[in-house]
């Protein structure tokens, strides 16, 4: 990234002490989402990273990896698939579970939506304990797709998720940025 560029994303994610529940420090990404310098900046390096590893295709996880994948998949040329939280998505899907510190979630894509062999680069804000990154990984590769790599705006790295999406990446790289 340019110059300052680590820099100016930084100081337009805003911490919110105590939400969604005491005790937890969200990390708001609408300020960088609200300036427009902040979010092409943004959009260029992970479209950088795209390049680099020759997607054929953005796989964007719900909700913020939605915003943040899809200008890079246009700036790329190629198309964007969402993985969505479990019921959303109107077609045939496959599902992967995972586990959340109380109970289990799911996320489903189309079982369609990617070709043998495409090359995903996976894209999300943030890569906290690393579980949803983890499933998403899981689900491509039953979808048919071969994960390039992932990239996010920010890891929190007292949670430690970099080992468990390692592991699963098998070799790919986790680009933080
Ligand atoms: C957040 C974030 C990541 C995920 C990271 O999404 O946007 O997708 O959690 O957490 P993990 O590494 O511990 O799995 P959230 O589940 O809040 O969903 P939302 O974006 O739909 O609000």
């Amino acid at each position: 990234m340019p110059d300052g560029s680590r820099e100016l994303l930084l100081s337009r994610i805003q911490d919110v002490p105590d939400y969604p529940k005491p005790g937890v420090m969200f990390k708001d990404i609408t300020p960088l989402l609200a300036d427009g310098k902040a979010f092409s900046v943004l959009t260029d390096a992970l479209t950088e990273i795209c390049r680099e590893q020759d997607a054929q295709k953005v796989v964007g996880l719900e909700a913020r990896g939605f915003i943040l994948g899809a200008p890079v998949a246009v700036r790329a040329g190629i198309g964007f698939v969402p993985v969505r939280k479990a019921g959303k998505l109107p077609g045939g899907t496959l599902g992967q579970a995972y586990d959340l510190e109380y109970g289990t979630a799911e996320i489903e894509i189309h079982a369609d939506a990617l070709q043998p062999g495409d090359r995903v680069l996976v894209i999300d804000d943030v890569l906290a304990t690393g579980g949803t990154a983890e499933a998403s990984v899981q689900l491509i590769r039953r979808a048919g797709g071969t994960v390039t790599g992932l990239a996010v705006l920010l890891e929190l790295g007292f949670l430690a998720g970099r080992t468990r999406v390692e592991r699963a990446l098998d070799g790919a790289p986790l680009a933080a940025l």
